[in-house]
C-alpha cells in the first residue's frame, strides 16, 4: 500500500512535490534592489560598470557597498570643521605592489588623517626611491633566486642589493638621530621616525615624503619587523644607544581617536594593521564607519579573519554603523575605490584642506 500523499506516476504528479516546488512566496519589502549587472551593449564605460557593481552581487555588490560607506565618510569630512577622521592601514605587501602609488595619492592630497602599516609598510616605501621592485613570478623558485640574491614577495620581485642601498641610506640618518638624542634630548618614536625618513627621502613618490610633509602621523608599533629591524640591530653595534618609545605613540594615537568628533576606518588587509585601528576605536566605543578589504576567513577564530560583526561585539565600531567587509585582494579592489571615492572628490577635499590651513 502507498504511503498518503505519494503516487505513482500512472496515479499522476505527487501532490508533496509539487508543493515543494511550487511554494507560494511572501513579497520582499518594498525598495528591495533587484540583481541587474553591467550590459556591454552601453559600451565600455568604466564608471557605469562600477557602478552596476552595487546590484551585481556577491563580492561585487559589497564592493559597491565599500564606495557608499567610504563616500560617507568623505561627506562626513567636509560636512563640518571636525568632520571625519579617516584612518588608513594596510599590510606590507601593498607598498611593495602597484598599490603603493594610490596609497600615495591619499597621502599626497591629505585626504586620510592617519595611518597605520607594519615595517616592511615603511621600508618598501623608502627603498623604492633608492630601486625599483620588479615584476616577477609566483612559481620562482626559491634555492634558484636565493643562489642569485633575489627575494621573493608573491610574484614581485626585490634584488637583495635594495637593502644594502637602503642600509647606505639609513645609516647616517640612525646615527643623526642618536646625536638629537643625546645632545638635544629627543624623544624619539616610530612615528617621529618615520616623519624624519619621509622628509629626508625627500621623494615626490614616496607615501612617507609626503605623510611627512602634510602632518599625517604613521604608526606602526612593531617596526622591527622588517628590514628596519635589520638596520637597527646593526646600527645598535655600530653606534648604540638609539631608543624608539611606543608608549608615546599609543598615547598619541588613542588620544586622536578618543577626541575625533567621527572616525572611519579603511583597512586592507588583517594582523596588527587591522587591530591597531580597531583597538584605538574601542576607546571612543567604536568607529562610525568602517571597510574591510581582505581575504582572511573567521572560522579559525583570527582577527585577520574576524567580520565587522565582531569588532561590533567588542565596541570597536559603533552598534548602528554600516561596516562592509570586501573578500578580496586589496591590489584588485583598492585602487577601483578610490576611483570611485577619494579621486572622485579631490576638489572638495582639498577646498577643506584650504579652509582649515
Ligand atoms: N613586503 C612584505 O610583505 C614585508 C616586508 C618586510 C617585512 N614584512 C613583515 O611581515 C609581517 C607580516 O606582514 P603584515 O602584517 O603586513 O601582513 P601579512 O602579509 O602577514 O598579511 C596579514 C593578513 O592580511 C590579509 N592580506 C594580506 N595581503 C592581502 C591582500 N593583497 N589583499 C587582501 N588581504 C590581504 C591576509 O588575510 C593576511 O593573512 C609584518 O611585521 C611586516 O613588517 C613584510
Amino acid at each position: 500500500m502507498m504511503k498518503t500523499g505519494i503516487l505513482t506516476m500512472a496515479e499522476g504528479l505527487p501532490k508533496d512535490a509539487k508543493e515543494a516546488v511550487l511554494m507560494a512566496s511572501d513579497s520582499l519589502p518594498e525598495g528591495t534592489p533587484q540583481i541587474r549587472g553591467y550590459d556591454f551593449n552601453r559600451g565600455v564605460n568604466y564608471e557605469a560598470l562600477l557602478q552596476s557593481y552595487l546590484t551585481t552581487g556577491f563580492q561585487a555588490t559589497n564592493f559597491g557597498q565599500a564606495v557608499q560607506e567610504i563616500n560617507n565618510m568623505i561627506d562626513a569630512k567636509v560636512s563640518s570643521s571636525d568632520g571625519c577622521t579617516i584612518l588608513l592601514g594596510y599590510t606590507s605587501n601593498l607598498i611593495s605592489s602597484g598599490v603603493r602609488e594610490t596609497l600615495r595619492y591619499l597621502a599626497e592630497h591629505k585626504m586620510v588623517d592617519i595611518i597605520v602599516t607594519t615595517a616592511g609598510g615603511i621600508e618598501e616605501d623608502l627603498i623604492k626611491c633608492l630601486a625599483p621592485t620588479y615584476l616577477g613570478d609566483f612559481s620562482l623558485k626559491g634555492a634558484e633566486l636565493r643562489s642569485k640574491g633575489i627575494n621573493r614577495i608573491g610574484n614581485l620581485l626585490v634584488p637583495n642589493n635594495n637593502y644594502c642601498l637602503f642600509e647606505d641610506w639609513i645609516t647616517p640618518i640612525l646615527d643623526q638621530m642618536v646625536l638629537e638624542q643625546d645632545t638635544e634630548g629627543t624623544k624619539w618614536t616610530p612615528s617621529k621616525m618615520i616623519a624624519r625618513l619621509g622628509k629626508e627621502i625627500n621623494h615626490p613618490d614616496s607615501v612617507y615624503y609626503w605623510a611627512h610633509k602634510n602632518n599625517i602621523p604613521v604608526y606602526s608599533p612593531a617596526i622591527t619587523d622588517g628590514s628596519l629591524g635589520d638596520m637597527l640591530y646593526f646600527h645598535s653595534y655600530k653606534n648604540p644607544g638609539l631608543r624608539l618609545d611606543i608608549v608615546e605613540d599609543i598615547r598619541r594615537l588613542n588620544s586622536a581617536v578618543v577626541f575625533a568628533k567621527k572616525t572611519g576606518m579603511i583597512i586592507l588587509g588583517g594582523g596588527l594593521v587591522k587591530h591597531h585601528i580597531c583597538n584605538a576605536n574601542l576607546m571612543r566605543n567604536g568607529a562610525d564607519y568602517a571597510v574591510y578589504v581582505n581575504t582572511a576567513q573567521e572560522f579559525d577564530g583570527s582577527d585577520a579573519g574576524a567580520k565587522p560583526d565582531e569588532a561590533v561585539s567588542w565596541g570597536k565600531i559603533r552598534m548602528d554603523a554600516n561596516p562592509v567587509k570586501v573578500y578580496a585582494d586589496a591590489t584588485l579592489v583598492f585602487p577601483l575605490l578610490v576611483a570611485q571615492t577619494f579621486a572622485q572628490r579631490q576638489s572638495v577635499l582639498s577646498n577643506k584642506e584650504k579652509e582649515q590651513d
